[in-house]
């Protein structure tokens, strides 16, 4: 499968403005079983920096924007994140670092699962090592 993966959410708009519509199993391709989001990034703050040995995710910012890494341990992609109506898919064992987050950004993340730290890699020597295998 290609490294990234983009989806796209058909607004639907009328007279009175945009609504996106996000389901399980339907727009994304799992069952959503938590939502976060990261707001207020500090300037210059990176983040992510980690991989699931099992999630799946699909991050899309509602507002601003950002720029994420995604890197399969032999390729490496640079998207970015501008609009609410375009999401990515983040795989499991896909390695991943937000970075540039407008002042406004507001990136919501979709999860097939529950948190779940020992479900984290978060040494990228580590990350290399298991998708080798
Ligand atoms: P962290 O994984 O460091 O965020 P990022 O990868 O975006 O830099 O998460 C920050 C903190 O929030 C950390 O203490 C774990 C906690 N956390 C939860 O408790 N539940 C969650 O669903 C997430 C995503 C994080």
């Amino acid at each position: 499968m290609s490294l990234v993966k983009f989806i796209e959410f058909p607004a639907l708009g009328d007279s009175r403005g945009s609504l996106v519509v996000i389901e399980g199993n339907e727009t994304v391709s799992f069952d959503i079983k938590r939502v976060y989001y990261i707001y207020g990034t500090h300037a210059g703050v990176s983040r992510g920096f980690h991989a699931h040995k099992e999630l799946k995710q699909v991050a899309v910012c509602i507002a601003g924007k950002c720029n994420m890494l995604l890197d399969n341990g032999a390729e490496k992609s640079k998207v970015l994140l501008d609009s609410p109506t375009k999401g990515v898919l983040i795989d499991d064992m896909i390695w991943h670092e937000m970075h540039d987050f407008s002042d406004d950004c507001v990136l919501l993340v979709l999860a097939s699962e529950h948190y779940d730290e020992s479900d984290y890699i978060r040494e990228y020597d580590q990350f290399r090592e298991a998708v080798k295998l």
